[in-house]
């Protein structure tokens, strides 16, 4: 077996449902010695995923209080797990001693596919979950189970292609295993743009989601990466008001919102102690979360082909819906 040829092993524990599904289109994965299986038109990053999104179709009931943060992997959900997670409880913990400060937002805020449905687990739901529950997940939106039919609130984060694929090129190599050998440049962009990537096409993710924000802006909040970063008070203000819990006067007079902005910044996030040593999911060390958040990065990465390439990407397949990308901090006329 090369490393080319992921083990089958990695399929002996699914169950038996999950076996006969098995037989839909496999590729190599990103991280090397798993593979990404295409279901209900998007790839699953691995074995254990996938049974996990079928799991949670078949088991999960969504409660219109539910609020689910939604993002491709790379485009900040990390930061918007936090954000959320600090605006809906904003009133059970003070800044100073503020969960945030002690875990990493991906233990607090837990995905379905890749925590609270694997491991052939079907979560009780009716004890440690007050609510508005809060949940996570990179399943596209037509994928969502009960979600779909609820009142549910899910706010969903969008990066720039550009600057979420190099930062996935880098995530990947950081949490492979020792034994594997780097996924080139190469290699994972000609992936990326032909739609094998975790969760993806990246443009039928993004389009599923922006779609839906234009159909129920009440229940699908559509934000940009770029954006938050240039004004992340506004956007503060905008999450709140969404989840029904606008800040108040009193609390904008206060600096509450800067407060939380600051605890979830970057910097913040990235120098504490439970950032350079703890892990979250599949046992990923929490500092491979943070690198260097900046909007354009892709410059230092991609090559004018490249970059020519994931534009005719682009173009082709997000032309015409009406979204735009900020690739670069400076740019007056974004793509599209
Ligand atoms: P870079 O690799 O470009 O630095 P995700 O959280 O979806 O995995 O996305 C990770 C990306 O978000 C990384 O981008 C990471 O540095 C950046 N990031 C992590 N925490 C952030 C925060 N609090 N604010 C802004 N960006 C953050």
């Amino acid at each position: 077996m090369t490393e080319n040829q992921p083990p089958d092993h990695e399929e002996k524990n699914l169950s038996s449902e999950c076996k006969e599904l098995l037989s839909v289109p496999k590729e190599r994965g990103w991280i090397t010695h798993l593979r990404q299986y295409q279901f209900q038109g998007f790839w699953c990053p691995s074995a254990e995923v996938f049974q996990a999104v079928i799991s949670f179709q078949k088991h999960f009931h969504a409660k219109d209080s539910d609020v689910v943060v939604a993002s491709l992997p790379k485009s900040g959900t990390t930061w918007l797990k936090a954000l959320t997670f600090a605006i809906l409880n904003r009133h059970r913990f003070e800044i100073q001693t503020h969960p945030l400060l002690t875990s990493n937002s991906h233990n607090l805020v837990l995905f379905f596919e890749l925590d609270l449905y694997t491991s052939n687990l079907v979560p009780d739901f009716s004890s440690k979950f007050p609510e508005p529950r809060l949940f996570a997940t990179h399943i596209p939106f037509p994928s969502l189970g009960t979600i779909k039919e609820s009142n549910s609130k899910i706010i969903y984060v969008c990066r720039n292609p550009f600057d979420s694929f190099v930062s996935a090129w880098h995530f990947v190599n950081e949490v492979r295993p020792q034994s594997s050998s780097p996924l080139s440049l190469d290699e994972a962009f000609d992936m990326y743009c032909q739609g094998m990537s975790a969760f993806g096409p990246f443009w039928d993710h993004i389009l599923g989601y922006w779609k839906e924000s234009l159909k129920r802006p009440n229940n699908v909040l559509f934000l940009k990466y770029e954006d938050m970063k240039e004004d992340g008070v506004v956007h503060l203000k905008a999450l709140a008001k969404f989840l029904d819990c606008p800040f108040t006067e009193e609390e904008e007079r206060n600096g509450v919102i800067e407060a939380i902005a600051k605890l979830c910044s970057f910097e913040a996030m990235k120098k504490l102690e439970i950032n350079k040593t703890g892990t979250f999911v599949m046992n990923w060390e929490n500092k491979t979360l943070f690198r260097k958040a900046e909007v354009g990065d892709w410059v230092n990465y991609l090559t004018p082909k490249m970059e020519e390439r994931m534009s005719k990407v682009i173009e082709e397949k997000l032309g015409g819906s009406g979204l735009t990308f900020k690739v670069i901090p400076e740019l007056a006329d974004p793509v599209q």
